[in-house]
């Protein structure tokens, strides 16, 4: 099989759904491989998933580094994304430093929480040849700014400046976009809304992509989100979850709406 490049992404779009997993080590990604899962992504999650802080807020450029290396050594198909971690790129000069040390640790792209602000983040990074995924809706970084972790754009002011950031990313030459824990309807209009393909989590089942942590999918967090899924429950073990996971994207069956927000 080829490598998953941003070019088979945007072949994907309106065609086929593609499958993205939040992981941290090399035989995860190695299996996601296997199981021709199209992205994956080293979240700043591992903060919680596997350091065991209470948030994503100390997790620190050497630990990301770290585990984007491990992920890169157990997998050569996938496209690679590395999440930037809190505060490392709260000006445009310093994203560009972080992000080349999350490219030289072998990520194809980095993604960065935020809106209207990272305009011009992106577009430096961009002009330089680093692909950007940008993450808006829930953006668990700002977790203490929004008193939680809470569904975003449930009101119609929110809802338009998520509508207006999407296009302000888009123009900036974000090359994906992410959206977190919005209604699904928001979750399409976004889509709708986007020149370049939208991977979603908790945001409905018509963006072209669908994101889960892995220790949710294995059934490894004691209080699940509302629209991740234990896959491991019915498939048994580790291949064959992602498996099922993989499939139920393709098919249009996860997310469910029970897995939604209205
Ligand atoms: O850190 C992470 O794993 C993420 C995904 C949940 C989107 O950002
Ligand atoms: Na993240």
């Amino acid at each position: 099989e080829k490598k998953v490049t941003i070019q088979t992404l945007r072949r994907m779009r309106g065609q086929e759904k593609f499958v993205v997993v939040s992981l941290y080590d090399a035989p995860m990604a190695a299996m996601a491989q296997k199981c021709s899962v199209e992205v994956v992504l080293i979240g700043d999650s591992l903060g919680m998933t596997v350091l065991g802080y209470d948030s994503v807020i100390p997790v620190t450029m050497e630990q990301m580094i770290y585990h984007v290396e491990a992920v890169a050594r157990g997998n050569d198909k996938s496209l690679i994304i590395g999440d930037l971690p809190f505060m490392t790129y709260a000006t445009p000069e310093q994203a560009m430093i972080n992000a080349t040390r999350i490219m030289q640790a072998g990520a194809h792209m980095v993604k960065i929480e935020g809106g209207l602000w990272l305009t011009d983040t992106i577009r430096m990074l961009s002009d330089r040849g680093i692909p950007v995924c940008a993450h808006i809706g829930l953006t668990p970084q700002s977790m203490h700014k929004f008193g939680g972790f809470r569904v975003q754009g449930r009101d119609a002011e929110r809802a338009a400046t998520l509508l207006d950031d999407t296009r302000a990313l888009n123009d900036a030459g974000a090359d994906l976009l992410l959206v977190e824990c919005v209604p699904a309807e928001l979750g399409e209009q976004i889509t709708q809304a986007s020149a370049v393909p939208v991977i979603g989590i908790g945001a409905g089942a018509e963006t072209d992509a669908q994101v889960l942590v892995i220790n949710d999918i294995l059934g490894l967090t004691p209080q699940p989100p509302k629209f991740s899924k234990n896959f491991l429950e019915q498939a048994g073990d580790i291949p064959g979850a992602l498996k099922c996971y993989r499939d139920d994207v393709k098919t249009g069956r996860f997310p469910g709406p029970e897995h939604q927000f209205s």
